[in-house]
């Protein structure tokens, strides 16, 4: 999808950025192609906000060549901010007005006439389902609710480029799934390029064009999902014992050896597998025949949070216990 003979929409080469002695980025390169999603993907204090608050013009790096929309960040920081709309990781919502005063009030800080502001904010409303809501405060909206109005604000100035920053955190799987649609039908019905940071990688993965996995001031991988899913070993069925005889017996007929847990309340072997039907019924056939108890089994295909493990050696968040 790249365009060969065009600018990328944002370009960064070496981009360097340390607070006192805590290196934060340590000489990352990103190339987002225009009109295409892509998505840093990073644990706490990874350097997301960080690398946004650089790309959008509201910290400078220490170092690094970087173009958003064209311009270089340093010489021309007028021109990249009128390029760019950016949703910040903490919502710029004023709660006290109501969603349509909150549309009006940034075309008014972007100078637009009065009554395009009006234009644009009821047809935003509509666009982002909050034409109902639009006459009440926003202190009253949901989460949901309140992250589309951010996201619609973004889109006053009709931005080619738009930055966010952890747009769905927080909020439940519905809810993350409407943002989804609608910043897909963003790059899909306007050539809207998005810049995206998130710890989901759902996320990530549902999203993203291309996905860079930032690990401790490096990108230590970047690729689509897919690219990024085959750097880790293929899946595997893990099977689960009453009690350490099974478990190893199980080992045994099926030689294997790795993945094996063993930690006196719970008995589990991992074997590497496709996960089809076939090999789930020679695996099980095989553990019959040799008359050992299944407790009970889990088919695993490798998602991005297996690519993470790999990657950096430490899960994105929540336990894992094994793999
Ligand atoms: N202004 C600052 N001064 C000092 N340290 C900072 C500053 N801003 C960020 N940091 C540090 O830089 C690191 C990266 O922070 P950043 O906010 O970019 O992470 P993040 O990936 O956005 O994390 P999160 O997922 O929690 O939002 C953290 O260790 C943070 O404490
Ligand atoms: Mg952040």
């Amino acid at each position: 999808m790249v365009n060969g003979h065009r600018a990328p929409a944002i370009s960064a080469l070496g981009l360097r950025k340390a607070f006192g002695e805590h290196v934060v980025l340590d000489g990352i390169d990103i190339t987002v192609p225009e009109g295409t999603v892509y998505s840093l993907l990073g644990p706490n204090g990874a350097g997301k906000t960080t690398t946004v608050q650089i790309l959008s013009t509201l910290i400078h790096a220490d170092g690094g060549e970087m173009r958003v929309g064209g311009y270089d960040l340093e010489a021309e920081r007028d021109e990249v901010r009128n390029a760019i709309g950016v949703t910040g990781q903490f919502s710029a919502v004023d709660e006290l007005l109501t969603g349509r005063e909150n549309l009006v009030l940034m075309g008014d800080l972007q100078h637009l006439p009065k009554r395009e502001s009006r234009r644009l904010a009821a047809d935003l409303l509509e666009r982002f389902d909050l034409a109902e809501a639009g006459d009440r405060p926003a202190s009253t909206y949901s989460g949901g609710m309140t992250r589309r109005l951010d996201l619609a604000m973004t889109l006053v100035g009709d931005p080619r480029i738009i930055f966010l920053d952890e747009p769905t955190t927080g909020l439940d799987p519905r809810s993350r799934r409407v943002i989804w649609d609608l910043i897909r039908g963003l790059v899909d019905d306007f050539n809207v390029t998005v810049f995206l940071t998130t710890q989901y990688l759902e996320e990530a993965d549902q999203l993203a064009d291309r996905i860079a996995v930032l690990d401790q001031g490096r990108i230590v991988a970047e690729g689509t999902a897919a690219e990024l899913k085959q750097l880790v070993p293929g899946g595997h069925i893990r099977l689960q014992f009453a009690d350490r005889n099974a478990l190893f017996a199980a080992a045994t007929a099926l030689g294997v050896s790795g993945g094996m847990v063993d930690d006196d309340e719970e008995f589990t072997l991992a074997v590497p597998s496709d996960g089809s039907v076939k090999s789930l019924r020679a695996l099980l056939d095989r553990l019959d025949y040799e008359q050992i108890e299944v407790d009970g089994l889990a088919v695993h295909t490798p998602n991005l949070d297996d690519v993470f493990l790999t990657l950096t050696g430490h899960p994105t968040s929540e336990k894992e216990t094994v793999s």
